[in-house]
């Protein structure tokens, strides 16, 4: 089969190279998968710098997350059968950058029927990730200002789309006139282009002074500094990422003072720790999605001699959305 493997960790759009290797096979409780669609995350770029919290064996194959079906059952797996049609995430060393990949059965979850392949590859981690940010950490009620940056990227996009579902009004914060139609077009009731307006301020401003009740924020550096000067009283900044580079240093003093909660996100501990937690919140998307009321981002088509480019440009901040790998192109 078709594989990109990184050799050497490097930008991605130097270190992903197109080989031809053997299908993985399944281990006990493992499915191997055709590969529909793979969303292309941060994270993939990420792994090719060697700088993501996990760094598996060289040689890897990246790509977190895909929609796929099923093609061959490991030892032990049930409630799956081959020619299902699933998402979820893919088990690293052998990613979804390729025609077939390794899943964990316990991570693997129906694709809707209402959704493409390539959505349904982008219904999982950035959609889950929105879903714990604003439900399960920061509690989001109906009624309630959220503040979403990078709100024309793959988690923001997401984010935007489930507050809005959950009755929020939403502030989208982007870099750039194309990422603020982009924004707009997801259901953001305001945006703002950071490159040439001050969020802060348009914030006090909607909110008559009080700030945003709940930040969501995968960007760090400055973005977060900025957002503790325009959250509300119990306002929730829920940490997402530092896609900005910068892991801000805050001065909690700052958080007493102003009576605000930092509330950390990682996603993937819930695999670990409540998986039950994952599945019922799939289920809740697949409703969304049914009704229209979440339709994941596709903005690019990546076929082989595409993906090492965009994974580089979404390292480098320029892409909306999501880019979706279609191994069969
Ligand atoms: N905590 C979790 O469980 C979890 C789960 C999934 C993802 N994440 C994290 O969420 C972040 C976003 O991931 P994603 O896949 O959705 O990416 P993305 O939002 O599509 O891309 C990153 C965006 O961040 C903004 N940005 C601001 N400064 C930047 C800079 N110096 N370099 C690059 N981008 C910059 C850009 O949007 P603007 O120009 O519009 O500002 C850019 O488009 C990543 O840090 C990722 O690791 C965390």
């Amino acid at each position: 089969m078709h594989a990109f493997r990184v050799h050497e960790v490097g930008e991605p759009g130097e270190v992903l190279r197109l080989e031809s290797v053997d299908p993985p096979r399944p281990g006990p409780g493992q499915v191997l998968v055709r590969v529909r669609a793979a969303a292309v995350n941060f994270p993939d770029a990420l792994l090719c710098r060697g700088t993501y919290q996990s760094k598996p064996p060289l040689p890897f194959t990246p790509g977190l997350e895909l929609s796929a079906e099923v093609a061959e059952l490991g030892d032990g797996v049930t409630g799956v059968g081959v020619g299902d049609r699933v998402l979820g995430t893919t088990e690293l060393p052998t990613g979804a950058f390729a025609e077939y990949a390794l899943m964990s059965a316990d991570t693997l979850f129906p694709a809707p029927a209402s959704l493409s392949d390539e959505e349904a590859a982008s219904l999982f981690i950035g959609y889950q990730t929105g879903w714990f940010a604003l439900h399960r950490r920061a509690g989001l009620r109906s009624g309630e200002t959220v503040l979403v940056h990078a709100a024309a990227g793959g988690v923001g996009s997401a984010a935007v789309q489930l507050a809005k579902a959950a009755g929020a009004r939403v502030i989208g914060v982007v870099g750039g006139p194309e990422k603020a139609k982009v924004a707009a077009g997801l259901g953001a009731d305001t945006v703002v282009d950071r490159n040439t307006e001050d969020f802060v301020a348009v914030t006090k401003e909607l909110t008559e002074g009080r700030g945003a009740d709940i930040v969501f924020d995968p960007v760090g550096g400055d973005s977060f500094t900025r957002s503790t000067k325009c959250i509300a009283f119990e306002g929730r900044i829920v940490i997402i990422g530092f896609a900005s580079g910068t892991i801000p240093q805050p001065a909690l003093n700052h958080a007493l003072v102003k009576n605000y909660s930092l509330l950390g996100l990682h996603w993937g501990l819930y695999r670990q720790r409540a998986p039950e937690l994952i599945g019922q919140a799939h289920l809740r998307l697949t409703e969304l999605a049914e009704q229209g009321l979440v339709k994941p981002l596709v903005s690019e088509r990546l076929g082989r001699a595409e993906l090492a480019d965009g994974v580089q440009r979404l390292a480098d901040g320029a892409t909306v959305g999501r880019l979706v790998f279609l191994p069969a192109r």
